[in-house]
Parts: structure tokens; C-alpha cells; sequence
């Protein structure tokens, strides 16, 4: 087995497909490492932005991506760039298809592109969350049969799922431990050596089928964790107790408990996207990834109870939710952050436009949002928002929202995600 090593003359270090929340990160942290980099990706509309110092990538402001471009970073949509690349990096979309089954047409696209361009002695390495299997099987196969390379002779192959957490102050690309894993031992060195330039602790696995696992466990964690509570949210309602004081009191145990908090449903990309590509791949297996379909189940629930109890704190007050003038705080998937993708919001004002309310959303980081192709009336701010509603839901606590404000101004309150407390407020 020969340790693939870069070609002689490589003028371009590192190459980035696909500069979304992902790849835009690893570019502009190589760029300012001093690694010459290439970002490329397929929407002319994205590389023009890039170019000309726009980011619309939330973890990257326009300042940061000017001081990348200024450190040599360049970005384009010429796929010749890759042939002359020590390392290509995939951060393309891995998104669901129509029937809710993993749609790797980016990875494929992507990785087509790359053997089109490969060059014996490059490294390239899979991002993009997928099952396992994926980078050992359809990418090497597309990868070695347009380019009649060998991975592991000719080139190396790894995977390094990406661990990036919008909006996260403290934790960021290179202060976040990055898993890697080869195809050979010798590719997994060459990936942690690469991303020893990157970041501060590389993890190796035994082999790319595990750092795809890993990446999987971490989410599927998460999301199953969260549909507990969000199950124990719903009874502890009705019996009356306060599950955030609860699970306050069941963190103080400093050992076997991690604290996870109910809310309005999840979103984004990392939980209830990519724990579908390992249940789809156990029911190839003939039988069912049981704690996933039914963490899907009971999270894709929440938005239904929260519109349940917007009638409930209505009627209380003699109110029918049809015609009630009713302000949602928080539309996008998480706190701080400008990404709306399988945001909760969007089934919960279905929910809500279905019984007849009269909805306002109010979030910062947005100047349109739509539901099913009809705009919803958004303001940026709460004030002035909330004193003219009839109840107001708390989705995400944004940094830029006043709560105790909120609290004191608007008739009643949904808090969906506990922490508020007030005549007017009711909590999930
Ligand atoms: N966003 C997150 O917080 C997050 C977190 C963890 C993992 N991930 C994973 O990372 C991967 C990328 O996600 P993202 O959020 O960065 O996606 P994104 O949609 O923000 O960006 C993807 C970019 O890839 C480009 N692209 C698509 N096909 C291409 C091709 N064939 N060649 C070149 N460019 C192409 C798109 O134009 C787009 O700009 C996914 O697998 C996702 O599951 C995302």
C-alpha cells in the first residue's frame, strides 16, 4: 500500500465544494491559515455574492470573509481549479427526497466533477452528513471509475463529518474536535494531517464507515433525547408539573445526565434531516431504527400541541382562535441565527392559519417568510407588536428580544421554551 502524497506541483493547497454553512467555514478558516484555497460551487449567484465580500452564511460576517479574500481565498465556478488541488473537501447538500429518503444527487454531482479532474496523489475528503457506506462505496466507485485511479494506491479517500453549530459563540470550526477516518490507515494520516492545519484536535476511527457513524450517533443523540422531553413536556402539563424545574433539578447530578430542553418542534438540518439517512439504511436491512422514527414522530408533533394550546389559553379567556390576533416571536429553526430551514414555525402557522387566526411573525434576522407560497406579516422587533395582540408565542429567544418586556406587554404568553414566568405566562 502506497501513502498517497501530494502531486509536485499542486498550486492550489485546498479546494472547497459547495460554499454553504459548511464549506464557507473550512474556506475561509484555511484561507486565514494560510492555506491557498479555492472555494467553488455551482450557483454563479452564491460565488458573485462571495466575491464580491457578501457572506450569507450566518458564522461568517462580510468582514471576515474581505479578510479571507484579502489572505488569497477565491472563489468560482470553474471545476478545472480542482486538478490542481493537494485537497478537495464535499460540503454540498445532503437533503431528503420526496419520500423522505436520502437524496445524495449533490454528492454524486460533486464527486463526478471531482474524477473528472483527479490527479494521483490528491486527497479528497466527504463532509456532507450521509450513511455509512457512502464514501467507501458509491463515491470511491464514482471516484475511481471516471478517473481509473485507485483509492488508497493512487489517492486518498476519507470522510470528516462536519460538526458545525450555527450561532454557537463558543464553539467553532477550530476549537470543535474533527473526526476523520480513511479508507486505509495511511488515508486516515493523511485527512488528520490535513486537518491538524485546521483545527486544534483531530479524532481518528478506524475507517471512514465509522466517522460517518459517529456523525450519525451525535445527531440521532440529540434528537432522540429531545423528543423525550418534548413527550414529557405534553403529560407533565397535565399532571401539573413544572418539567424545567424538573430537569434543572435532575442536571444537578454530576454524572450520567445531560440536560435537554422541550420546545415548539425541531428544525434545521441535524436532527430531523440527517438521522433519516441511518433509518433509511437499517430498513434496507430489512427492520425498523426504531428510536429514530419514533423521535421524528413525537418531535413532528409539537407545532400541532402548541397550536392545541394557543385554542386552550384562548378560550380560557373567551376567546376563539379565528380572528385572534396572534404574534409569533422566534421564526427561525434556533436562536440567533438567520437559517429558517425545517424551522417548526412554518407547520405550527399552517396549524394556526387552518383555525382562522390572524398571524403576525416577529423575527430579526428575517424581511420575508412564507408558507406554503402566502407571506406572512413580519415585524423585526416585538414592541409595539405585542401591547396589540391577543397572545404572543415565545419559539426562539432570540438575543435581540426584550422577553421580560414581552412578558409584561402582551395580554397572555406561550413560552415554548420555559423560561419565563408572569401572570400572563403560560409555559409549554
Ligand atoms: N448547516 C449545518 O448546520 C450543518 C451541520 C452539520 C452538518 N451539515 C451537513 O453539511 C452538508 C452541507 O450542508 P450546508 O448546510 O452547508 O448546505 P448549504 O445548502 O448551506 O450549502 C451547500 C452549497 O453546496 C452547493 N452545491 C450543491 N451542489 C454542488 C455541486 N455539485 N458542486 C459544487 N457545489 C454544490 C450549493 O450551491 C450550496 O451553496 C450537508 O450534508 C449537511 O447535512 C450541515
Amino acid at each position: 500500500m502506497t501513502d498517497p502524497q501530494p502531486g509536485p506541483a499542486a498550486p492550489v493547497e485546498l479546494v472547497v465544494v459547495g460554499l454553504g454553512y459548511v464549506g464557507l467555514p473550512v474556506a475561509v478558516e484555511a484561507a486565514e491559515r494560510g492555506l491557498r484555497t479555492v472555494g467553488l460551487d455551482v450557483d454563479a449567484g452564491v460565488v458573485a455574492a462571495l466575491h464580491g465580500g457578501t457572506s450569507h452564511v450566518d458564522d461568517i460576517t462580510d468582514e471576515q470573509l474581505r479578510g479571507a479574500l484579502a489572505c488569497g481565498l477565491t472563489v468560482t465556478t470553474d471545476p478545472t481549479v480542482l486538478a490542481g488541488a493537494e485537497t478537495v473537501v464535499i460540503c454540498v447538500p445532503t437533503p431528503l427526497d420526496e419520500h423522505r429518503a436520502p437524496d445524495l444527487g449533490a454528492v454524486f454531482a460533486a464527486t463526478e466533477t471531482i474524477a473528472r479532474q483527479l490527479r494521483p496523489g490528491q486527497l479528497i475528503v466527504l463532509e456532507s452528513t450521509t450513511y455509512p457506506g457512502t464514501t467507501d462505496g458509491p463515491v470511491r466507485e464514482r471516484l475511481e471509475g471516471a478517473s481509473g485511479l485507485v483509492a488508497g494506491r493512487d489517492f486518498a479517500l476519507a470522510f470528516s463529518p462536519e460538526r458545525i453549530d450555527p450561532g454557537n459563540p463558543t464553539y467553532r470550526l477550530a476549537n470543535t474536535p474533527k473526526v476523520v477516518g480513511g479508507l486505509t490507515a495511511a488515508c486516515t494520516e493523511r485527512a488528520a494531517a490535513f486537518y491538524g492545519r485546521l483545527v486544534d484536535t483531530v479524532v481518528r476511527t478506524s475507517g471512514c464507515r465509522e466517522a460517518e457513524m459517529a456523525k450519525l450517533l451525535e445527531n440521532t443523540y440529540r434528537h432522540v433525547n429531545i423528543a423525550l422531553v418534548n413527550e414529557m413536556a405534553v403529560f407533565s402539563h397535565e399532571l401539573g408539573v413544572d418539567l424545567w424545574d424538573a430537569i434543572a433539578a435532575a442536571a444537578s447530578k454530576p454524572f450520567g445526565f445531560e440536560p435537554f430542553y422541550p420546545g415548539p418542534g425541531v428544525g434545521g438540518h441535524c436532527i430531523p434531516i440527517d438521522p433519516n439517512y441511518l433509518s433509511h439504511r437499517v430498513r434496507a436491512l430489512g427492520y425498523q431504527f426504531r428510536f429514530v422514527e419514533l423521535a421524528q414522530e413525537i418531535s413532528g408533533r409539537m407545532p400541532a400541541y402548541v397550536a392545541s394550546r394557543v385554542q386552550l389559553m384562548l378560550n380560557d379567556v373567551g376567546k376563539p382562535v379565528r380572528g385572534a390576533r396572534i404574534a409569533l416571536l422566534g421564526l427561525t429553526y434556533k436562536a440567533d441565527i438567520a437559517d429558517d430551514r425545517e424551522t417548526p414555525a412554518r407547520p405550527l402557522i399552517r396549524h394556526l392559519r387552518s383555525l382562522g387566526a390572524d398571524l403576525v411573525g416577529v423575527d430579526p434576522y428575517l424581511d420575508r417568510f412564507e408558507v406554503d407560497g402566502v407571506p406572512l406579516e413580519l415585524a423585526h422587533t416585538p414592541v409595539g407588536v405585542v401591547e396589540a395582540c391577543d397572545l404572543a408565542v415565545v419559539l426562539q429567544r432570540h438575543r435581540a428580544f426584550d422577553l421580560e418586556a414581552v412578558a409584561a406587554a402582551a395580554p397572555l404568553v406561550l413560552d415554548t421554551r420555559g423560561t419565563l414566568r408572569g401572570p400572563s405566562v403560560h409555559r409549554l
